[in-house]
């Protein structure tokens, strides 16, 4: 039996999970692997070539300033030193399969959200550990599995809006889930009027539902943050739906929507998906966005040209 983790979870919270925004309190704030040696140690471990480096603009309708980075030659103490003053998002995608004591992390972290939450069985968990410069934003988007995020150091306003029209229409769900595009969505400021705003501490995951578009501007420090996404059996099956409606609607020329379905027309249309993957109606897209700068420590937005 491992430590617990959640500090505040109870039967409201295990009852809405994954079907509503939740506000939780955890510990894993206080782990020494969080502290400046521990992220550089990090850094210098995580395979270099699987680190996903960004910058962006200020501009949260302008998701076309987003640019990759490389940090070929630099040591993890480096790259920190960057991102703490610079304009650097860092993402180590899936550190649970590339560090031993971030898969045990990762197991743990799941296990104390099934002890405490009767039924729920979660499935394809992936820890990306987060660490971004003061001010830095992550664009309007949503993302196809379930997702709990937590603060870990630094201050983040996350911004939560709900999974339904005008917000996110069928079209984008499909859109993101046959990979035609990376998780854009349309967003307009005037969203921000009805979403659900948090400023995320240390010491707080937040979770919404599956397919709920947030976006998030880092406050004037530095952040670390864990973004774990994951699966149930509902939310495959939800993704197989939008699937088989992408291909309803290419396709067949039909105007299905997921809003609405009932669990019985969620199970077939996930159904269909099976089928028409098999058949290769559809071909999926696989989009990189080019690099274009390097991190440098001594530049003040913690990059240069290439
Ligand atoms: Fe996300």
């Amino acid at each position: 039996m491992s430590a617990q983790i959640l500090t505040d979870w109870d039967a409201e919270k295990a009852q809405g999970f994954s079907k509503k925004n939740i506000i939780a309190k955890h510990n894993l704030h206080e782990r020494e692997m969080f502290s400046d040696d521990g992220l550089i140690e990090l850094l210098d471990r995580y395979p270099r070539e699987q680190l996903g480096i960004y910058t962006m603009g200020k501009d949260p309708t302008k998701r076309q300033a987003l640019r990759a980075g490389t940090a070929e030659g630099l040591s993890g103490a480096d790259i920190l030193e960057a991102v703490k003053h610079g304009r650097i998002w860092l993402n180590l995608r899936k550190a649970n399969l590339a560090l031993p004591e971030y898969r045990d992390l990762c197991a743990d972290m799941f296990g104390d959200i099934e002890a405490q939450s009767p039924g729920v069985k979660t499935f394809k968990q992936d820890m990306g550990v987060l660490i971004s410069s003061p001010d830095v934003q992550v664009y309007y988007h949503f993302d196809v599995p379930l997702v709990t995020l937590w603060q870990v150091r630094g201050v983040k306003r996350v911004w939560l809006y709900t999974p339904k029209e005008p917000f996110l229409q069928d079209e984008d769900i499909e859109r993101v889930v046959l990979k035609e595009t990376e998780e854009e969505v349309p967003f307009e400021l005037a969203f921000d009027d009805s979403a659900q705003i948090i400023d995320l501490e240390p010491g707080l995951m937040a979770t919404w539902p599956q397919f709920g578009p947030h976006r998030i501007v880092n406050h004037g420090v530095m952040n670390v943050s864990l973004s774990c996404e994951f699966q149930t059996y509902m939310s495959l099956v939800r993704a197989n739906a939008a699937y088989a409606n992408g291909v309803y609607r290419r396709n067949f020329g039909m105007t299905p929507s997921i809003y609405g379905n009932s669990g019985a027309e969620l199970h077939f249309k996930a159904f269909s998906a099976r089928v028409f993957k098999m058949l290769k109606l559809r071909k999926a897209f696989e989009y990189q966005i080019p690099k274009t700068f390097k991190i440098d420590p001594g530049a003040d937005l913690g990059f240069s040209e290439v």
